[in-house]
């Protein structure tokens, strides 16, 4: 059903990969609520090209930028603002990646050049993007920009590895920038904290599925599913949620307050 929350609303969503990808079902949903997209990711996932599917469905150019890349960002944006005839209202930064879970490495052993590039691409890279949008004054007032974070950035998920790191980094830029941006230009930005969700990223984390089953027993509500977080998303560049800025919001579907469940005890008990 679409309310058309998004109409006359013109967004950025980076991170779209398949069909898995919590970006692409974002995408879907903003273009059922009436926004305009442009769609970017990093040159090598676009030669996968599933990304021309979503493009075709959702009517938007993808624009590829690599987002570590500061040339990358600002071309993204001047195509952009040219693309929608003005700026932008908001922006989905739905990126992450980390070198030494994907080489097996270890937290306590991990390579620190892997390190730094891991933190550049999950976080430092949320930095690059907004200090771009505010270079170029690309964002409209009331703009909203959305990032995509994990629990383990406040608790030990110990096989989330170096990726925790990046999380906390991720939130906090969130809260220095929506600070500066929000005084500059009434820019709001958020993290949404999502549940286990099975896409590339999500299952390149060891034991994945027990994890995903411990999670879904552990929350009142089950796993929220990357349809629900899209939604999420949604609001959030919604101006529903105009006043909401600087925040770490848990969409769990009540994991993060949850101590034990039946659920849980149940299976000690086996
Ligand atoms: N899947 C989960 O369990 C889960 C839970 C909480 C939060 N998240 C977060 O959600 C976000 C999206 O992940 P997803 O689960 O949809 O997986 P995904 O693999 O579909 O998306 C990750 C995206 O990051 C992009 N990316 C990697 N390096 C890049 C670069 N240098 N430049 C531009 N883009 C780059 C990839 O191409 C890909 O599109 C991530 O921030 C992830 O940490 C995922």
């Amino acid at each position: 059903m679409s309310n058309q929350l998004l109409k006359g609303k013109k967004g950025i969503i980076f991170g779209a990969l398949d069909e898995k990808s919590i970006a692409w079902k974002t995408a879907l949903a903003c273009h059922a609520q009436g926004a305009q997209l442009v769609l970017t990711n990093a040159p090598v996932a676009l030669r996968m090209g599933e990304i021309n599917k979503l493009a075709e469905a959702v009517n938007a150019p993808v624009i590829g930028a690599d987002v570590v890349n500061m040339d990358d960002l600002k071309n993204l944006f001047t195509e952009s603002i040219k693309h929608f005839g003005g700026g932008i209202d908001f922006i989905l930064h739905s990126i992450g990646m980390s070198l030494n879970v994907r080489k097996g490495k270890h937290y306590t052993e991990i390579d620190y050049g892997f390190n730094q590039k891991t933190l550049d691409i999950s976080a430092m890279s949320l930095h690059r993007v907004l200090r771009t949008a505010f270079e170029m004054d690309a964002l409209n007032e009331w703009g909203s920009v959305v990032a995509l974070t994990y629990i383990a950035a406040q608790r030990v998920f110990p096989d989330y590895n170096e990726m925790a790191d990046a999380k906390a980094l991720l939130e906090s830029i969130t809260r220095s920038f929506g600070y500066h941006y929000g005084v500059k230009k009434k820019v709001r930005i958020n993290t949404i904290s999502q549940s286990p969700t099975r896409t590339t990223a999500g299952s390149g984390v060891k034991g994945f599925d027990g994890f995903i089953s411990y999670a879904e027993k552990m929350s009142p509500l089950g796993n929220a599913s990357a349809e629900d977080c899209a939604n999420y998303c949604v609001t959030m560049f919604s101006d529903m949620t105009k006043m909401v800025t600087m925040q770490n919001l848990f969409h769990d579907g009540g994991f993060s307050y949850t101590g034990v469940t039946n659920a849980v005890i149940e299976q000690m008990e086996k």
